[in-house]
């Protein structure tokens, strides 16, 4: 999420750290700095906002030193300020971190308790202080730090230079990205290539669990035992612009297979199993609170908007509680009915949306408690509402929503499990099979994306089409209307989503041989599935193509369909999450073979901050 660059060498670092650093900048940051080593003495520059800020700090004072590392941060724990700004340092350690630190609440209070002080709300922090305590005990850096990892439960990629070892840098790494970038006597390394482009394309991508001393002279690496390994180095012949979407064409696409991870990061650390329990930090509703909520009213636009239509479903179901989703900007033009008793959710990945905004701070004037499931932390929405639950999805560049989407549904989930134990409506087994569902649901997305050759198949043969419709029941309706608004985003294509029971009442008008019907038709819940496969036979007797998102194991439906798509079976609350990425895909590929803008569709914005 969160961009890092470290140098060694014979160059002044800084100005090569901030230009490394500007490689990354396009995914947009809230905060920035750097920790250069000068004989024995650390000197640290961090500002808030764009690098500008730390740019220009370091050209009126520039720090001295042939080695130093890094940071563009993406806020995740704490809000962006100068303070929580990387690197962090403690008694002569400076570390630079990306991902997230599960255990970092207890870390900090025993290093409270041993007499450490702490000067930021970053989760990343306590890093600098075990190693700090390991050196003491007389470690060496690399091993100072391999003895801190051990301490610490979360996804790392590290990279840390400390006073007493002033030639080396020490990275380590696991579930986040790290790259080596090796040249003749200065070596470097990246949370992302595009930070190494301009200096070498000989790269090495460390693996899980293997730590890098880097000098001027040698970059060496070890894995997880501490054995010394020889990882390929690899010759990158990526553009500038390749790079930055990591090899794929489009950020889109990019982001649509970095779900399995984007879903993980926003399970980390909250789903307790064994307690039946969601951990959500900031989560301030008190029990006999929860217990007295009337209502739920979900405020959104777009995308967001459909993962309310889902979120309803899920808290409905699990919390016995009604739940209303508005769309935010009829909301805020009407006389709302808002009682003390009822919870307002604001669902948006940037958090800026000035509807969403507008209807929050209604439903909030009005008396409602106020939360917000948003993307982008210190953004307006999370600044109004009383409490956030952050989807952690990382920078989402592509305008159409993807991962966003999926990981905002994790999240309603999250909450839906947490307001029926609070409300009693969910037993403790049933909670842990709820919570056993949610951490299966990575792997379950990894497995869907091996659908896309299936899907481009399904793209070539129809992106000719004037119109789709797009048909679900259930947990599938919001996953239909979703399809349909990705389709006419990206690809221009008219298309509509509809619940297959409304089929009747207007577009089976449309349907004919020219019409591609794309019906969601999962084995759970059955009722839907029984439901659906009517409409598929309506749409088939009026000619219309069928194309069938189904699961692996259904046998009844491809003798139906045109075309079909297999995804693994899922519970039906938390099939909208597989279901959607197939539409994904589809809008994706028909709109890349039409030759479209697919990260900048005409006439959309990725947040729309005005009326
Ligand atoms: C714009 C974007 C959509 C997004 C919607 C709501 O229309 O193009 O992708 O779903 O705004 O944005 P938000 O940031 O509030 O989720």
């Amino acid at each position: 999420m969160c961009g890092i660059v470290g140098y060694v060498g014979d160059k002044e670092s800084a100005p090569i750290l901030v230009s490394g650093l500007k490689r990354l900048e396009y995914r947009g940051y809230d905060s920035a700095g750097l920790a250069v080593l000068h004989r024995n003495q650390l000197n640290v520059v961090r500002a808030t906002g764009k690098l500008r800020n730390l740019e220009n700090r370091v050209v009126a004072e520039p720090p001295k030193g042939t080695i130093g590392i890094g940071h563009t941060r993406w806020a995740t724990h704490g809000r962006p300020s100068d303070e929580n700004a990387h690197p962090h340092t403690y008694e002569g350690v400076a570390v630079v971190h990306n991902g997230i630190i599960e255990n970092h609440l207890e870390l900090k209070a025993t290093l409270k308790g041993r007499g450490h002080a702490f000067s930021s709300e970053t989760d990343s922090e306590v890093f600098a202080h075990l190693i700090s305590e390991e050196l003491k005990r007389g470690l060496e850096l690399p091993k100072a730090v391999r003895a801190a990892i051990t301490h610490v439960k979360g996804t790392y990629a590290l990279a840390v230079v400390a006073e007493n070892d002033p030639e080396h840098i020490v990275c380590t790494k696991d579930a986040s990205p790290m790259v080596l970038g090796l040249s003749e006597g200065q070596n470097f390394v990246a949370s992302d290539v595009p930070a190494l482009l301009e200096h070498t394309r000989d790269v090495i991508f460390l693996e899980e669990g293997d730590l890098a001393v880097l000098s001027a002279a040698k970059a060496e690496v070890f894995d997880r035992q501490g054995r010394p390994v020889n990882r390929p180095i690899r010759r990158i012949d990526w553009t500038p612009m390749m790079a930055e979407k990591g090899g794929h064409k489009h950020f889109m696409h990019k982001e649509i297979h970095e779900q399995p991870r984007a879903i993980a990061d926003t399970l980390r650390g909250r789903v307790l199993r064994t307690q039946g329990d969601v951990h959500l930090e900031g989560f301030n509703l008190e029990p006999e609170v929860v217990k007295g909520l009337t209502k739920v009213t979900m405020l959104a636009c777009g995308t967001s908007w459909h993962s309310g239509l889902a979120g309803k479903l899920m808290i409905e179901s699990l919390a016995r509680l009604p739940v209303e989703v508005e769309l935010a900007s009829e909301f805020r033009y009407r006389d709302p009915i808002v009682e003390k008793s009822h919870l307002a959710i604001a669902i948006s990945q940037s958090g800026e949306t000035a509807d969403t905004l507008a209807a929050l701070k209604e439903a909030k004037a009005r008396g409602a408690r106020t939360m917000a499931v948003c993307n982008v932390i210190g953004s307006a929405m999370t600044r109004e509402a009383d409490f956030t639950v952050l989807t952690n999805a990382g920078p989402e560049i592509g305008v159409a929503s993807t991962k966003a989407f999926t990981t905002q549904l994790v999240a309603l989930y999250m909450l839906a499990v947490k307001l029926g134990r609070m409300r009693g409506t969910l037993s403790l087994e049933a909670a842990q099979k709820h919570l056993t569902y949610l951490t299966e649901v990575p792997k379950m997305v990894e497995d869907v994306l091996r659908c896309e050759p299936e899907v481009k198949k399904v793209a070539r043969a129809y992106l000719g089409a004037r119109d789709f419709l797009f048909l679900g029941r259930g947990p599938m309706h919001s996953v239909a209307l979703e399809g349909a608004l990705k389709l006419k985003e990206i690809s221009y294509i008219h298309a509509e989503g509809y619940a297959g029971g409304e089929m009747k009442h207007g577009p089976i008008a449309l349907i004919d041989e020219t019409l591609p019907v794309v019906v969601i038709a999962p084995k759970e819940p059955k009722v839907a599935y029984e439901k659906i496969l009517g409409n598929i036979e309506e749409v088939r007797a009026r000619g219309g193509k069928v194309i069938a998102i189904i699961d692996e194991g259904d046998q009844h439906v491809p003798g139906l369909a045109d075309a079909v798509i297999r995804i693994p079976s899922a519970p039906a609350l938390l099939a909208p999450v597989v279901a959607t990425i197939p539409l994904q895909l589809l809008a994706y590929h028909v709109a890349d073979m039409r030759g479209n803008d697919v990260d900048q569709p005409r006439n959309l914005a990725k947040s729309v901050t005005v009326e």
